[in-house]
């Protein structure tokens, strides 16, 4: 968000988590929804879509492509798709805010285009790596300028691209996925190589809109010049958002709570498995197939938690769960390193520091490294701890309040809106004692 952002939360101290709650829908497949969805031909239904800033981004921007969009209306949206090269140069630069799914998947898609398009973002954004896209797009063929490797990027279309095979500096699904929206532009195969599994939402949509995506090992082909079917994408709950309610019960005694339809695709599941390591009480219902993702609801009983080393290969898989992690680590009997995790200080703000700091205000143990953090678990305190325009750092400390020996107030909370809307009134429904005050 920006520095007019006044909003905070105060979160009083105790409490537990009851009840069941469905969170909003995957920000990974909403975003993905809508692009395929526009590039498809015909209409795709999608419901359980979320109406957060970040997906909304991505939705205007294909509305100033050109493609008519109904919705959002109670997570329904209608997508009239264009075809593959539907798309219209839009009148002015796109606009992406704090979104770093929009800005890195549409590069590769618009490095594909007739026309020339600039992509900007807000601040922090604006600070975010981009050569992790640019370098293989150009590798392509595309002509992408940008501000020394940050946004804003612009995107020179017209240009004719080929199929590479490229293998992935750094896990990252962002990037996988740039490349291959890219590679259906390409001439010939183009091919990704992971070094570790990332989400794999895209290559999970492109096949269900009948477009042939290759998987073997860590390798992932597409060739170029196939299209796209509208088809209906039912978005499950985001496992990114039910984590703060599956820490928040892991934490504190006497919780008992049920996130409903989460995806638990295997790619996503890693805060289910360390907080398991940890010894929290996890366990799985009604468990099945949406949209080609799998979904299930997700049961956590308070239970005591033990410090661990997080194994490295858990990593990916719970890449956007840690400054959540990190609660349930500072609530843990003992020590939890974390090693392998240098992403987490490129992400909406460097995690390992903003987590650091708050959690030392706080009264934790926690001693940031290059590439990870140990904490001790301790006793929460209380305090002021900044956000830093992050909304996973927000809500990780307001759910850290469970635990809290007093208030704590978390400052610039506005951009919790990115991923969580009505965070705060669903806390509260489960049982945090959150108010939001915004001046
Ligand atoms: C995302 C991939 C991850 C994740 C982000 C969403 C995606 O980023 O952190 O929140 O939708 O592909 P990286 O690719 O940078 O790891």
């Amino acid at each position: 968000m920006t520095s007019e952002d006044n909003s905070k939360y105060i979160v009083q101290p105790g409490g537990s988590l009851q009840g069941e709650l469905r969170v909003p829908g995957d920000k990974s497949i909403s975003h993905r929804s809508i692009m395929l969805g526009s590039l498809a031909e015909g209409v795709t239904e999608v419901t359980g879509f979320l109406e957060g800033e970040d997906a909304l981004a991505t939705l205007a921007a294909f509305r100033a492509m050109g493609v008519k969009i109904d919705g959002p209306e109670a997570g329904r949206v209608s997508i009239h798709g264009v075809g593959m090269n539907g798309l219209q140069q839009p009148e002015k630069d796109l606009y992406v805010g704090n979104s770093g799914t929009s800005i890195r998947l549409l590069s590769g898609l618009l490095a594909g285009q007739s026309f020339n398009v600039t992509l900007t973002g807000d601040k922090s954004l604006s600070g975010r790596p981009m050569k992790r896209v640019t370098d293989p797009l150009t590798a392509m063929g595309a002509t992408i300028e940008s501000n020394e490797g940050k946004p804003p990027l612009t995107i020179m279309g017209g240009k004719s691209l080929q199929g590479i095979h490229y293998e992935l500096p750094m896990a990252s699904a962002q990037v996988k996925s740039s490349v291959l929206l890219a590679g259906m532009y390409a001439e010939g195969k183009t091919s990704v190589t992971e070094p570790a599994p990332t989400r794999d939402h895209t290559e999970r949509m492109l096949t269900g809109m009948g477009y042939s995506v290759e998987v073997d090992g860590n390798t992932v082909t597409i060739e170029g010049g196939g299209k796209l079917t509208a088809t209906t994408i039912d978005v499950p709950a985001d496992i990114s958002s039910a984590t703060f309610f599956m820490v928040g019960a892991a934490i504190s005694p006497g919780s008992d709570i049920t996130l409903t339809h989460v995806g638990i695709n295997p790619t996503r599941i890693g805060v289910i498995n360390i907080l398991k390591l940890m010894g929290a009480d996890i366990s799985l219902s009604n468990e099945g197939i949406t949209g080609g993702e799998p979904v299930a609801d997700i049961r956590v009983r308070y239970a005591p938690l033990t410090g661990i080393t997080i194994p490295e290969d858990q990593v990916p898989l719970a890449i956007d769960e840690f400054p959540a992690l990190f609660v349930a680590a500072a609530c843990a009997e003992g020590t939890t390193v974390l090693t392998g995790a240098e992403e987490l200080r490129v992400k909406e703000s460097d995690r390992i520091q903003a987590m650091a700091d708050g959690l030392q205000l706080l009264g934790i143990d926690a001693q940031p490294t290059a590439d990870g953090i140990v904490i001790t678990g301790g006793t929460i305190g209380s305090g002021d701890v900044e956000s830093h325009d992050d909304h996973r750092i927000a809500m990780s400390f307001a759910i850290a309040g469970l635990q809290a020996g007093g208030t704590i107030q978390i400052n610039n909370c506005a951009n919790v809106a990115t991923s969580f809307p009505d965070f705060v009134g669903l806390a509260n429904k489960a049982g945090l004692m959150i108010e939001q005050i915004d001046e």
